[in-house]
């Protein structure tokens, strides 16, 4: 079979990023330009900002991305890109970019889900095997998804509230960590102890999940402690409140895997880098006996690499996008599954 090269582009939130892939698998190059510095200084990302950066960036990154990968235009077949969920403008800067070049150069639009590209930063690490659960925790997401075969979606469970990323960034921030927290909290919680009595959220019968108690219930400690003259012990927090949010995400995952019955676990979202999750749900899969994936971390938080992943299915799957395509930055990963057609 002749082989299938996609350009993707994605700009939901603060990430410019451009990747070539190969048959859904294969990253010949990916290019991507943070923004975290400009935002760090807000503790969190400003959308109108993040748009006008994406401007400034787009053009380079994609042509650098060319040139990495020692292409052009002639040799791809298609051009991906990310609708949504995210932010709308930020989103709209890669779908306008997108639509030209695909105009440009006559290769058809593939409009991708961002969390479907999450789901299918996986393939970089191993083959999917049907039926499968994926955990999706990111900055703006917590899901468990079920996948009854390729490019089909459907949501057991979400959060009521907060995601789980979203939760590590206000919970660092109380603690003086600056955005996005998530990722020192992991490296403090490895050095501290449980000392502090966090409640256990959303501890149900059912798949979804709620964050907003446990951030409230931190926020409120710490200022407690404050109050009272005493210091915060930062690790010793980190470790708390990753132990009680990793605790739950694995307990529900787990029981959702009996449940369905599925052959394979993935971990998705830019949360699928937390050492704490990374590890309990290793463990909880080798002693159910199914097969764990999870995602190399540079693929982890957002990428281009892995909608040019999702892309190749969506392609396969016969998804195009005329030139009247917008973001939606509420789109939902269920309105993709074929499950639910
Ligand atoms: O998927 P992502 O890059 O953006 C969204 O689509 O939302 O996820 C970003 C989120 C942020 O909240 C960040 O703090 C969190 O992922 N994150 C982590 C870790 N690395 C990134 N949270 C906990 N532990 C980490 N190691
Ligand atoms: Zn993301």
């Amino acid at each position: 079979m002749k082989d299938t090269y996609i350009f993707s582009i994605e700009t939901s939130c603060d990430e410019t990023s451009c990747s070539i892939i190969k048959n859904g698998n294969i990253d010949v190059a990916t290019v991507t330009s943070t923004q975290i510095d400009i935002h760090k200084k807000f503790g969190g990302v400003v959308p109108e900002i993040a748009s006008r950066n994406h401007t400034g960036v787009i053009t380079m990154v994609f042509e650098e991305c060319l040139k990495k990968a020692n292409m052009t235009f002639n040799d791809i077949d298609a051009i991906a890109v990310t609708y949504g969920p995210g932010l709308n403008g930020a989103l709209l800067v890669g779908i306008e970019a997108a639509k030209a070049l695909s105009f440009a150069t006559k290769k058809p639009l593939i409009p991708v889900n961002h969390m479907a590209g999450h789901i299918y930063a996986n393939k970089f690490a191993g083959e999917f095997k049907f039926p499968l659960l994926a955990l999706v925790v990111s900055g703006g997401h917590t899901e468990i998804i079920y996948m009854e075969k390729e490019y089909s979606f459907k949501k057991i469970g979400g959060t009521l509230d907060d995601s789980v990323g979203e939760a590590y960034d206000k919970v660092a921030r109380v603690v003086g960590i600056p955005y996005p927290g998530g990722p020192l909290m992991d490296k403090l919680a490895s050095k501290g102890k449980h000392t502090y009595n966090l409640p256990i959220p959303k501890d149900d019968n059912s798949y979804d999940f709620s964050f907003s108690g446990i951030k409230s219930a931190v926020i409120n400690l710490v200022h407690n402690e404050k109050q009272r003259g005493n210091d915060i012990n930062k690790e010793d927090l980190a470790t708390s409140f990753q132990e009680t949010v990793v605790s739950i995400l694995v307990k529900k995952t787990i029981r959702a895997i009996k449940e369905y019955d599925v052959k394979q676990l993935l971990l998705a979202g830019g949360v699928s880098a937390n050492s704490g999750l990374r590890k309990e749900l290793e463990e909880a899969c080798k002693e159910l006996n199914i097969e764990f994936l999870k995602p190399e971390i540079r693929y982890c938080t957002d990428n281009a690499s892995m909608i040019g992943a999702a892309a190749y299915y969506a392609y396969l799957k016969g998804d195009r996008a005329d030139f009247s395509l917008n973001p939606e930055p509420g789109l939902d990963l269920d309105k993709e599954g074929a499950c639910n057609e």
